[in-house]
């Protein structure tokens, strides 16, 4: 196909303002799939995915659409994650095409994440169209958005597209806009072969499949390609396009998007990023890649029943195939056994991976508390990353330890600002700037990761009542006095507990962890004192009162129904509980204890 007939895009929108609609109708319009084969959200293909409505792995369509012109255009669509854990994913696609489309609800306007998202468009120098959707809604002001996506974001935006993706209106018109607005792709037909590794996933029946975006020479089926970084090289089984489902096809050129199968094994043999060429006659130059992407929360998961980890471990291999961002390696915990320590790009990461292998596998399975990588500076120079606070060096050993901090941006009406602010300021946050856009202020705050993992999002919500959105990206590691605090229960100590703290904040967090741990942990027939503690020194105590022998006695009265209550709660907590020492512990204590109310 010639450049000039080819427009290669991605939609760039803050969750819930459209993005997967307007794909939809995008393909629908011009035919891509047949209208019985249309099911809502063709872009989301996990379950899950569409569940939660968040898309998590980045997708591509290809679009024939004969433009007002005379001219039938090829429009690439690439899909990309709308989530900040998948930052990664965002940048990696914005390199891979040249312009985006902007979606932004016209009743809600720009959100913190359209903010991280358009930046990353800006960065790869893309041209950029404003989208404004759900125009047929009464309380779309398609005005002050335009106002604000100016004001806010700093590009044009009078001559925004107005669209209702759900009624169709105007969807024409952003067709148009993408063939006259965006910039065709350039390269070089004659020059060696090199392509852009987009993405990658693991297809049940053709094993890997690699996503990707030539930039100079021709592709074709049979070729015997070289992966640059990896130096493997492969014989192309299959060559096609995605419309969305695979369309075999002889070759693809430059600016042209595709995928390929050539047996390869599993998703870490290819890396994203990664320059293709071909075996015989290779570009001198490879492109000039991405950093790989490392997993910044980490988490111990266990199985409730210890004759699960068998189950579990097949279950995080099969995740692992098709997410190379998902790390786990085995773990023992003198309290919880057998289990894995986990690597998560982020909270919504780890809460998505725990999901699926609880529905899709069947798994019950206790979460230990997240933790941040803490790089601890030895005395001797080294300096050892932290994933786990159970394995914390000794503290005469250790120079100092550094911390990722994050630069959030949060959108708040500005009646719940006071309430953001204390939030922020009492989880270590330096205020950057504060900014109004309308009736809204936009605050950007430097903020230790550590204090965002546990319960940021809930309480940011709370306190705002759903209105703020919020986004970050980690900006580096910072010195601070961190400590690690230990929990004893019954004079043990329950390492799946222990957490790294500032100093100044460790006597708070202690208190409100012992105070909660009092409440979850059930009284059994002995008294159980319940600690926490920085190196020897108990910091904060609580004691959990021993059982009378009869639980129901303290129904006073004699309420029947109560009583079957009660019985009925212990009875189902049962199944959920871990013995540790002579101590029964519910599993919802560990996430539970270390939310801060
Ligand atoms: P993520 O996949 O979570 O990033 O969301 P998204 O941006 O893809 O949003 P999605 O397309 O799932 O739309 C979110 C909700 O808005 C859905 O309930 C849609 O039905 C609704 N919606 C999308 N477009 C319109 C529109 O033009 N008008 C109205 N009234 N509702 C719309």
């Amino acid at each position: 196909t010639e450049l000039s007939r080819i427009r290669n895009f991605s939609i760039v929108a803050h969750i819930d303002h459209g993005k997967s609609t307007l794909a939809d109708r995008l393909i629908q319009l011009t035919g891509t799939v047949a209208e019985r084969d249309m099911k809502a959200q063709m872009l989301d293909a996990m379950d899950i995915e569409r569940e939660r409505g968040i898309t998590i792995k980045a997708n591509s369509v290809r679009i024939e659409y004969p433009a007002q012109d005379g001219h039938t255009y090829i429009l690439n669509l690439i899909d990309t994650p709308g989530h900040v854990d998948f930052a990664y994913e965002v940048s990696r696609s914005m390199q891979a095409v040249e312009g985006s489309l902007l979606v932004v609800d016209a009743t809600q306007g720009v959100e913190a994440q359209t903010l991280a998202n358009v930046y990353q468009a800006i960065d790869a120098d893309h041209e950029i169209v404003p989208v404004l959707n759900k125009i047929d809604l009464p309380a779309a002001e398609p005005e002050r958005v335009k106002e604000q996506i100016e004001d806010v974001i700093g590009i044009e935006a009078h001559n925004a597209v107005l669209i209702s993706a759900k009624t169709g209106l105007g969807i024409p018109d952003v067709l148009e806009a993408i063939v006259q607005r965006l910039p065709a792709p350039k390269g070089e037909r004659d020059a060696p072969l090199k392509a852009m590794l987009v993405d990658s996933w693991y297809d049940s029946y053709l094993g890997v499949v690699v996503l990707i975006r030539v930039m100079d020479g021709v592709i074709r089926k049979g070729d015997t390609i070289r992966m640059m970084k990896t130096a493997a090289t492969y014989k192309l089984d299959t060559l096609a396009v995605l419309k969305p489902q695979m369309v075999q096809i002889d070759a693809l050129g430059p600016g042209e998007i595709g995928v390929f199968t050539a047996s390869i094994k599993q998703v870490r043999d290819t890396r994203v990023g990664d320059t293709i060429t071909h075996e015989k006659k290779q570009t001198p130059k490879a492109l000039p890649g991405f950093k790989p992407s490392v997993p910044v929360v980490f988490c111990g998961l266990f199985p409730v029943d210890a004759n699960d980890f068998d189950d579990l471990r097949d279950a995080m291999e099969k995740l692992a195939l098709n997410d190379a961002s998902f790390s786990f390696e085995m773990e023992t915990s003198a309290a919880l056994g057998f289990g894995f320590r986990c690597g998560f790009l982020g909270l919504l990461h780890l809460e998505v991976i725990r999901d699926r292998l609880e529905r899709e596998y069947d798994l019950d399975l206790i979460t230990t508390a997240p933790s941040v990588v803490y790089d601890v500076h030895m005395k001797s120079g080294e300096v050892e990353q932290l994933h786990n606070p159970a394995d914390m060096p000794d503290l005469t050993l250790v120079d100092h330890i550094e911390e990722p901090r994050i630069k959030a941006t949060i959108l708040v009406p500005d009646e719940y600002l006071g309430d953001v602010l204390k939030l922020c300021q009492e989880r270590r946050g330096i205020q950057l700037d504060l900014t109004y856009a309308g009736p809204r202020a936009m605050v950007v705050y430097d903020l230790p990761l550590n204090e965002v993992v546990f319960d940021f999002y809930d309480r940011l919500k709370s306190v705002t009542k759903g209105y703020a959105s919020f986004d970050y990206q980690i900006i580096g590691y910072r010195e601070d006095n961190l400590v690690k605090m230990s929990v004893l229960v019954n004079d043990e100590p329950v390492d799946a507990l222990s957490m790294m703290v500032h100093r100044d904040r460790a006597e708070l967090r202690g208190r409100a962890m012992v105070e909660k741990l009092k409440e979850l942990i059930p009284r059994h027939m002995f008294k159980i004192p319940i600690q926490a503690a920085i190196g020897g020194k108990v910091i904060a105590r609580e004691t959990l009162s021993a059982l009378r022998k009869d639980v129901t006695a303290k129904c006073y009265g004699g309420d029947a129904s109560r009583k079957r209550k009660l019985l009925d709660k212990q009875k189902a907590g049962k199944k959920k509980m871990r013995q540790f020492g002579k101590v029964e512990i519910p599993q919802e204590a560990f996430i539970s204890a270390l939310k801060m109310d």
